[in-house]
């Protein structure tokens, strides 16, 4: 099986084997509509998918390690032979000046992309209000910039009847097709009231979305379309899906960005 070759917050590198276990057998087709690094599809060796994110430089990241590999890994050959942390913001900040942002190839923004993954802290790809991503640069981050076996390994995955589409979860979900298998991996109802709900970009994920999301796997059931979601284990959540199966799974958790750290916490996995 491969890995992911993307860091990614809330990545599933360890739910993804019990996940792709409680994907039915007939499956013809895997929908993941919150694809972040794809952990759960890369892990079980998935084809046949409809794999979709919000984030444009996330899903035009697959499409170029996918369609132009080659040309891919001599240019972050180049950024590795480059790296230092002026290299790093002057690549990050290319998209201060939005008309050279969008002079830019599909190439060059899978590069800045992944290089901004793997030497700015912890995977993140944070936007400010103005879209500009507003990532620190991690002086302690001393990883391998790419992996060309992973990335060749990845590429040829994605080559296998996979749709790559940038767009919102409503719209992914109901494109599922019969017969499909859906993984949910929403950004998490929050803990507690003093933790705020948790935001990739662009826009929010409040309890205005999950509400919309629990009513979207209602559809999904009443189609027969089996799902399984993850999300915290608080009550909100199990409220919204009171009716569902609902099981709980410790896992470990970075306590932040910024430190090595690990914490258990516990999340769920609703399935119909
Ligand atoms: C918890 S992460 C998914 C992590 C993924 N399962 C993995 O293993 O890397 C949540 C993802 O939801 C995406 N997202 C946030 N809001 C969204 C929306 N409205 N529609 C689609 N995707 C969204 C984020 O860009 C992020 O990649």
């Amino acid at each position: 099986m491969n890995k992911q070759f993307l860091l990614w917050p809330g990545s599933k590198t360890q739910l993804a084997p019990r996940i792709g276990a409680m994907i039915p057998q007939n499956t013809q087709t895997y929908v993941e509509p919150f694809v972040g690094s794809g952990a759960v599809f890369f892990r079980n060796g998935l084809n046949n998918a409809l794999l979709s994110d919000i984030n444009t430089e996330l899903i035009n990241t697959f499409r170029v390690v996918r369609d132009d590999l080659d040309n891919l890994i001599d240019l972050l050959t180049e950024y590795s032979q480059r790296s230092c942390q002026e290299f790093y913001y002057a690549i990050r900040n290319l998209d201060r000046d939005d008309q050279a942002f969008a002079s830019l190839s599909n190439l060059e923004r899978a590069a800045r992309f992944m290089y901004i993954n793997r030497r700015g802290y912890c995977g993140l790809y944070r936007t400010n209000r103005a879209g500009q991503c507003n990532v620190s640069y991690n002086h302690n981050e001393k990883r391998e910039l790419f992996n060309a076996s992973l990335l060749r390994q990845c590429s040829k995955q994605l080559d296998q009847d996979v749709q790559l589409e940038c767009m919102d979860y409503v719209r992914a979900i109901k494109r599922a097709p019969e017969n499909s298998f859906v993984y949910l991996d929403p950004p998490y109802v929050p803990l507690s009231a003093s933790e705020s709900f948790v935001g990739y970009q662009p826009g929010e994920f409040g309890l205005k979305q999950h509400t919309e999301l629990r009513n979207l796997c209602l559809e999904l059931d009443g189609r027969g379309i089996k799902f399984v979601q993850s999300n915290s284990d608080t009550e909100i959540v199990r409220d919204l899906y009171a009716g569902f199966t609902i099981e709980t799974v410790d896992v470990r958790r970075k306590i932040s960005a910024r430190t090595r750290g690990q914490y258990m916490t516990r999340e769920v996995l609703i399935s119909n």
